[in-house]
């Protein structure tokens, strides 16, 4: 499909703006101990492509609603690369790993979708897979970082000068709803995305797996697997799929 030039940029800041850090060596070691992997909400790619380059030989599945990030995704096409979300696909029994990393967990903003993602995550994986994936800590209160004044400036596709700021609108029963603008003195004027992201505590998404017959087999705080505090920075979750409960055989 052919797609906006700003919607491409926007992919390609998205990648300037998320250099490789901790959390993708965290999960390149998973990815690298598992044969078949689904990495939901893969984005531009860069995980599962730097696992290839690293030497996975098995399959490794991207999926993302954003053709604009696929796009850039499929610069590699050593690996699958699949559009949608989850409620879209029937994966069944076929990936020892599942990931949502980037916070994409965040994006589900109530209890029934991120309900309908584990129902779906538990149905891809084999027996004894696991599935991992991050959400911000919100006793770290994250969203009062995201202020003007902690603004970055990257290099734009063409070269040019890009500052990009976040600002938050509103914060309220756990969602947070903020704008990234990018300008540039070369463009005719800033690019204002909006977003709104649910926070919710280890115990919320315990209770959520738990509902779902996932066992939580490790969670840490941080990174280099600092267990979690009440003000760690991220809730990160590894679970395998267990009994269901009596109540939701389905
Ligand atoms: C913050 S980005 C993270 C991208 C990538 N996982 C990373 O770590 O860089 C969030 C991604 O979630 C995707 N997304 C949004 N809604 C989704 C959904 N319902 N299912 C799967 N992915 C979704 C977006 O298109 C976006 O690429």
């Amino acid at each position: 499909m052919p797609t906006n030039p700003e919607n491409q940029d926007s992919a390609a800041r998205y990648d300037a703006l998320n250099e490789w850090d901790l959390s993708d060596d965290f999960y390149l070691d998973l990815v690298l101990s598992a044969d078949a992997v689904l990495d939901v909400g893969c984005g531009t790619g860069v995980l599962l492509g730097a696992a290839r380059a690293a030497g996975h030989t098995g399959r490794l599945v991207g999926l993302d609603p954003d053709p604009d990030a696929l796009d850039r995704a499929r610069r590699r096409d050593d690996v699958d690369w699949v559009a949608g979300d989850l409620g879209g696909v029937t994966f069944d029994g076929e990936f020892d790993l599942v990931l949502m990393t980037g916070h994409v967990f965040q994006v589900f903003l109530t209890d029934d979708e991120a309900r309908a993602q584990f129902t779906a995550v538990r149905r891809a994986l084999r027996p004894g897979g696991r599935y991992a994936f991050e959400t911000r800590n919100p006793g770290a209160r994250a969203w009062e970082r995201w202020i003007p004044e902690n603004g970055v400036d990257i290099v734009g596709e063409r070269g040019e000068p890009v500052r990009v700021e976040h600002r938050v609108a509103s914060v309220e029963d756990g969602l947070v709803r903020l704008s990234e603008t990018a300008s540039s003195p070369d463009w005719p004027a800033p690019r204002v995305d909006w977003a709104t992201l649910r926070f919710t505590t280890a115990e919320q998404v315990d209770a959520l797996l738990a509902e779902r017959g996932f066992e939580v087999v490790e969670r840490c705080g941080w990174w280099d697997r600092t267990p979690l505090t009440a003000t760690s920075r991220e809730v990160i979750t590894i679970a395998r799929p267990g009994p269901l409960p009596a109540t939701d055989r389905r």
